[in-house]
């Protein structure tokens, strides 16, 4: 079953066709018929099976589809498959891994009735534009192709690519799996049938396209984010609060009203005249460091990565590290069922956008 997580976003997203941007079908856009895609099983492609790649590859096997995934050394695959299939055992599922084929080569991949391919291979810019580079010649020019890139920008790894209209960015966030959004990124020369085709995709495998139309550092949700982070660990510098303070002021105080509501909406039923005068007095009072806190940068530098090198903020033990990514994991499945659960009734939000003056 397909659940609407959130606003009903047809109502308020903007028509792009009445702004006049092309929607498609272009020369890259092959008309598909309804009819023929729901008699052709979906087949995803996915290059480097690391953390992200396996949970990705997990979304899209749990949901029904064929997926490829290109995992080098064939001596990992069956720790890959213990991965994938624990995720997809994790999720609501009608797939199995059953239907993951690995091979070592992209060469070895097969295209034809592929829906998109998906590179998560390091963080590492050169790797990123040699693999798009091959990717570009091997792949029919009609097939999506895109980066899990956490901050490089597509328009910069695909810039010598002959077919960069049909790439972008699809940003999963950690544990792939089980956190709902993903961020469809548009590059300087990404098409919209691109952004378009992967929105719908991505709901009809139960998950929310977040689109972001620049591929600017951080995209959307890493920008929020990295604001709150960068004053978290400010108040600790400056000795305001300890580190478990902090995490308890956002899981327990205003973070835990974000599984109900955005931090606009929750504002919008707040009062806005409030959030005004409270962004006066605060605002200045703010962290605007443009470098890392100077504890984050002292950990860093000590080797204390936290539970990766055993020892961050605290100390870990191997038991201790897997109950808590167990409860981390658990709760976090709790949390989508209740999301799930609380989407049946968003009829009530308010999405009637705002036309008059103050919001133009
Ligand atoms: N881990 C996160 O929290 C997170 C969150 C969002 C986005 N991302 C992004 O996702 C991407 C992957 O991150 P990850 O954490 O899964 O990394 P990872 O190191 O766990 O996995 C990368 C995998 O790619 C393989 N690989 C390397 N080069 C390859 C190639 N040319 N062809 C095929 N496979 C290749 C590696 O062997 C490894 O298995 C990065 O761009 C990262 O920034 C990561």
């Amino acid at each position: 079953m397909q659940v609407v997580l959130g606003p009903d976003r047809s109502r308020l997203e903007p028509d792009r066709r009445k702004a006049g941007e092309r929607t498609g079908p272009t020369a890259l856009h092959p008309a598909t018929t309804e009819g023929q895609e729901k008699m052709t099983r979906k087949i995803a492609v996915i290059v480097g099976c690391g953390i992200m790649g396996s949970d990705v590859a997990a979304i899209f096997l749990s949901q029904g589809w064929d997926v490829q995934a290109v995992a080098r050394d064939e001596t990992k695959w069956d720790a890959v498959r213990a991965r994938v299939a624990r995720a997809v055992q994790q999720l609501d599922s009608r797939g199995t891994v059953g239907t993951l084929r690995l091979v070592t080569d992209i060469r070895d991949l097969a295209w034809s009735g592929v829906q998109f391919g998906l590179e998560t291979v390091p963080e590492d810019f050169e790797a990123k534009r040699k693999l798009f580079a091959e990717l570009d010649r091997l792949v029919p020019p009609q097939i999506p192709l895109l980066t899990n890139t956490s901050g490089l920008r597509i328009s910069e790894i695909a810039r010598d690519c002959a077919t960069r209209e049909r790439m972008g960015g699809l940003h999963f966030f950690l544990p792939a799996h089980l956190v709902p959004a993903v961020e469809v990124v548009r590059g300087e020369l990404t098409q919209a049938w691109v952004i378009d085709r992967l929105s719908n995709i991505l709901r009809s495998v139960d998950r929310i396209p977040i689109r972001v139309e620049k591929d600017v550092p951080g995209f959307l949700a890493n920008r929020i984010q990295h604001a709150l982070m960068r004053e978290a660990f400010a108040v600790i510098d400056e000795g305001l609060a300890r580190p478990e303070d902090v995490d308890a002021a956002v899981r327990f105080g205003f973070g835990f009203r974000y599984v109900a509501a955005g931090p606009i909406l929750q504002k919008e039923l707040s009062g806005l005249d409030t959030q005004l005068a409270a962004g006066r007095s605060i605002y200045p009072a703010l962290n605007t460091a443009s470098k890392p806190s100077r504890v984050l940068t002292e950990l860093v530098a000590s080797g204390h990565y936290g539970t990766k090198t055993g020892q961050g903020f605290w100390k870990w033990t191997p038991e201790g590290i897997a109950a808590e990514q167990q409860r981390f994991e658990r709760a976090l499945i709790a949390a989508v069922k209740l999301l799930k659960e609380d989407g049946q009734g968003t009829n009530h939000i308010p999405v009637e956008p705002n036309s008059g003056g103050a919001t133009k």
